[in-house]
């Protein structure tokens, strides 16, 4: 049997840092991502990828994902351990998603090889999602949030996505013909971004051990907290959950000017009080915020370097000659073609 599945890329509009606290995030899914195709294979996966050298070879079940080589496979390996009714296949994967650049070219292959091994068969799109969320901690002990997957695999075309990260609820948000959504790669790499990121939600844990959960604590409660790294890591929280909402209001009623300024408030929170951003994403920030016809800018990611998200008029592109940047539009979510 021929296989072809494809799953895209994402960018968050906003809430950052907030998925793995229950909080609210604002993700939508782009054009560029990665495809599977194949046939099917009893018991093992053998993909090669598009422009990546090696073929990851596997049998099934998967015992250890962590150990796969080469490294990509890990992401294979992950999704086929978590859930049991994986079928084999032999392929190959190609991707237009820029790796590291923060747009989730991770999620977009777990995604689009859950599919392929067949997971659409027993399992909900939200379902499919949280076992791919679940195959990124087996592949690289990253805990990260659900956000990804779902934007990945629930998105529709012409819409972000509200996420609220505790009931799992999914909330449709047109993005108005009236803007465009560029993103810019600040030139900087990731990095750190493993074990910062491991920091960051600790320190969310801990703060939430003081005051409950963040999504339902209030300011007060935040300004209470003695420690104050702590106390900083809450009030991004905290703050980032009300102005997704801002946001989103904001574009349903199409006021432009009023989106770009939460967006600009959404970065200095992450620069100031979660402390995830670097200097040149700030430079990037600053520069974007001053051109003509862009209304706001902010870090896109988990940060530590990577990616910008630009709001702008749609007869621009604020990109600076100097970097790489897309023009992103709101696509609709995985499929099997
Ligand atoms: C990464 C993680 C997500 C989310 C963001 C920060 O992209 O994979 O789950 O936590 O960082 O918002």
């Amino acid at each position: 049997m021929t296989i072809h599945s494809w799953a895209p890329g994402r960018v968050n509009l906003i809430g950052e840092h907030t998925d793995y606290t229950g909080g609210l995030v604002l993700p939508m899914a782009i054009q560029l991502g990665t495809a599977v195709h194949g046939e099917s294979l009893d018991g093992r996966i053998r993909l090669s990828s598009v422009g990546v050298a090696g073929q990851v070879d596997l049998a099934l079940p998967i015992s250890d994902p962590t150990a796969v080589e080469p490294e990509w496979g890990r992401y294979v390996a992950g999704v086929a351990a978590s859930f049991p009714d994986a079928k084999g296949i032999d392929g190959a994967v190609s991707s237009t998603v820029p790796a590291g650049a923060g747009l989730s070219s991770s999620a977009a292959l777990e995604i689009a090889v859950a599919l392929a091994l067949g997971a659409g068969e027993h399992h909900t799109p939200v379902e499919i999602a949280q076992l791919a969320q679940r195959a990124e901690h087996a592949a690289t002990g990253m805990p990260c949030g659900v956000m990804d997957q779902l934007a990945s695999a629930c998105g529709i075309e012409g819409h972000a996505l509200r996420i609220d990260c505790q009931t799992l609820e999914l909330t449709p948000v047109a993005i108005p013909d009236s803007v465009r959504v560029v993103v810019i790669h600040s030139g900087e790499h990731r990095r750190l971004v493993g074990s910062a990121y491991a920091d960051r939600r600790a320190q969310c844990e801990a703060a939430a051990a003081l005051v409950g959960p963040l999504r339902a604590a209030t300011m007060t409660a935040v300004e209470s907290i003695e420690d104050d790294v702590l106390r900083h890591r809450a009030r991004h929280v905290v703050s980032e959950n009300a102005r997704v909402d801002q946001f989103a209001r904001a574009l349903a009623d199409e006021d432009l000017g009023s989106a770009g300024r939460v967006m600009l408030e959404s970065h200095q929170s992450l620069r100031d009080d979660f402390e995830v951003s670097t200097d040149g994403l700030d430079a990037l920030v600053a520069h974007l915020a001053g051109v003509e016809g862009v209304y706001g800018a902010r870090l896109t990611g988990a940060g530590f370097g990577g990616c910008v998200v630009a709001l702008c008029r749609p007869d621009i592109d604020p990109t600076p000659p100097s970097l790489d940047g897309w023009v992103v539009s709101a696509s609709t979510g995985a499929h099997l073609r």
